[in-house]
């Protein structure tokens, strides 16, 4: 008679007299509890756990599936060439992250690791192959089941299980603890690929912040060259063309000083960026009020963002030197806004004198209106200004990206 039960009751076979042996249906109810305990683990794996979380999600799993008091990861320890209790139930206090066992050939977890193979020790008190360590008489462990946690490089211990009680552990549980045994391998093989990948990371992350403090350093030398020989001249025109070079060398030392590396380090926050440059300005823009409105969370490739950086720095400069001259204060919006999920736009305003009607601003001559419309056309980005009464505003519509080549 078949049973008509639900989906998650074993079907078994009642033999002919119409019983269905007791013994088979709970052995068959134990393996399908394995299975589903497995099933359980590796979806804890999958999820992302902690090394730390899946190491005591293993021990208690694989103490469930066995009926098993106690189960334990040993990692093995190879200068001391022992096992370190590094996660584990059923023990006393103190034992778990602290207390440590031999590894060499006679214990069987040693076996386990030296070899390969897994080991069942039914009745540890008439053991000849192996010694029972101190640890498990202490506990009056009487069986013991040892397998070999073993990623793709070299093992990282042994799992074992082991009992009070003098039932027996038979070859589908050492099935069942090597299942468990194959899934935290795995774990713990992608733990320690992260954890190399994450330190090759944070050497680039460190070697790329060097290399922007070195540009940084190397520009600050040409500035103090550039001013060492403005003063040197007796021209005062030269001069100031020399001061006015160093002063822009100055400020993309300062630009690359000021990049910053979060989690994605060869990009940047651009309106954290431009934030920042704003509020690091020199004296020279003193009179001025800076107003900042950025939107954050929307990055820039880090040499884009130097660019845009330069722009900033040109226009400012601008408001100061020209729509508030002689020292008259007044206010600069300066505004990073979305425009769309591939584009920004920067505009810079100013409530200064303005220009004359007629004067096309973006064709002057002047050196900075070449550095704005240079590095706009290195961004992709276009220009655009307009008349306020009073003063005027840049509007500078950025893409994010640059286009692919
Ligand atoms: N915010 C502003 N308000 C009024 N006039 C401006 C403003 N910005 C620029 N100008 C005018 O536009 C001209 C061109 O500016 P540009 O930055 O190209 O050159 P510059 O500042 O004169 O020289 P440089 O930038 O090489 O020091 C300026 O000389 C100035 O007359
Ligand atoms: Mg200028």
């Amino acid at each position: 008679m078949a049973s008509t039960n639900g989906p998650d009751t074993p079907v078994v076979e009642a033999n002919s007299a119409g019983d269905v042996p007791d013994t088979g249906m709970r052995a068959l109810q134990d393996r399908i509890r394995q299975q589903e305990l497995l099933a359980e683990l590796g979806v804890t794996a999958l999820q992302g756990a902690t090394l730390e979380q899946l190491l005591n999600e293993t021990v208690r799993l694989a103490a469930k599936g066995l009926n098993a008091d106690f189960c334990k990861v040993l990692e093995h320890i190879p200068t001391s060439n022992r096992f370190l209790v590094r996660a584990g139930v059923g023990w006393d206090k103190g034992v778990v992250g602290s207390a440590t066992v031999g590894a060499d050939l006679d214990s069987p977890a040693g076996f386990a690791l030296r070899t390969g193979k897994s080991v069942i020790s039914n009745h540890l008190e008439n053991e000849e192959r192996f010694r029972t360590s101190e640890l498990l008489k202490q506990h009056g462990v009487r069986r013991a089941m040892n397998v070999i946690l073993q990623g793709d490089g070299k093992p990282f211990g042994v799992l074992e299980v082991d009992s009070r009680s003098d039932d027996e552990f038979l070859e589908h549980d050492l099935a069942f603890l090597q299942g468990v045994a194959n899934i935290l391998g795995m774990a713990i093989e992608r733990e320690r690929h992260e954890r190399k990948l994450n330190a090759a990371l944070e050497k680039h992350k460190f070697l790329l912040a060097e290399m922007n403090h070195r540009v940084k350093n190397s520009l600050s030398i040409v500035t103090s060259m550039l001013n060492l020989q403005a003063r040197d001249i007796a021209n005062p025109e030269l001069t100031g063309y020399l001061n006015e070079a160093a002063n822009r060398i100055a400020a993309v030392a300062k630009f690359h000083d000021q990049l910053s590396y979060g989690s994605d380090f060869e990009r940047m926050d651009i309106g954290q960026y431009v934030t920042s440059i704003c509020k690091n300005f020199d004296e020279n823009v003193a009179h001025c009020e800076m107003v900042i409105d950025v939107v954050d969370g929307m990055f820039v490739a880090t040499d884009r963002a130097v660019a845009v950086a330069m722009i900033v720095n040109e226009l400012i400069t601008n408001a100061a030197k020209y729509a508030y001259k002689n020292n008259v204060g007044g206010k600069v919006h300066i505004k990073v806004v979305k425009d769309s999920p591939a584009a920004f736009t920067l505009s810079v305003r100013d409530e200064g004198v303005g220009v004359a009607s007629g004067f096309d601003i973006l064709e002057s001559k002047g050196l900075g209106m070449r550095i704005v419309k240079a590095f706009a056309k290195q961004l992709d980005a276009k220009v655009a200004v307009q008349s306020h009464d009073p003063g005027i505003e840049f509007v500078i519509s950025i893409p994010l990206d640059a286009a692919p080549s």
